[in-house]
């Protein structure tokens, strides 16, 4: 009994330590795995929080704005190519209000964001009436103005 015991265990432990190998080699693979996803997803996402998901704010934009603004044309409201560091009412042939001619700002990410967040309030009497509620869509939609050159 004791020799079969013995041989069993014999042949047993050279298995034994190979599927120990390949455990350590997994989980080492799956580690090295993870580190290389998490470090490839920390990046972009730290991108995203600083400049805007430009995606997300073609959505926002398609869904909100186009009605009034396409990129190329004079509709509602002024075409919006190129707007993103221009002055302002200056980008279009638009019939733009008094109040927004007089406003002498320049289109950048801070004026941008008081303007969506409430036309009225940051120059009074503008014909712009829609704003934006959410500060996210509004720094998305912000980074979506800006590759429209
Ligand atoms: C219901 C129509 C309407 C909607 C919706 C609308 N706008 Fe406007 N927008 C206007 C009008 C009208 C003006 C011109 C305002 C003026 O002359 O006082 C304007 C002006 C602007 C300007 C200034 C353009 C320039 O040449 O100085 C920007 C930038 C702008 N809109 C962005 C947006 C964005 C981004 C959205 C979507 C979140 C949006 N607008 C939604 C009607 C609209």
């Amino acid at each position: 009994m004791n020799h079969v015991l013995f041989k069993l265990r014999q042949r047993r432990e050279p298995q034994n330590l190979s599927s120990t190998l390949v455990g350590c080699s997994a989980i080492l693979m799956l580690s090295i795995m993870f580190a290389c996803l998490s470090s490839a997803y920390s990046m972009p996402m730290a991108a995203q929080t600083a400049e805007g998901n430009v995606a997300h704010g073609k959505d926002v934009y398609d869904k909100f704005c186009l009605k009034c603004h396409a990129p190329d044309q004079e509709n509602e409201g002024p075409k919006l190519r190129g707007v993103f560091g221009s002055r302002a009412a200056t980008i279009s042939r638009f019939n733009y209000s008094e109040a927004l001619k007089d406003s002498k700002i320049t289109w950048d990410e801070k004026s941008l964001n008081r303007w969506l967040a409430d036309p009225d309030g940051f120059i009074a009497d503008t014909d712009m009436k829609s704003h934006v509620e959410s500060a996210m869509d509004r720094n998305d939609i912000i980074a979506y103005l800006k590759t429209l050159k």
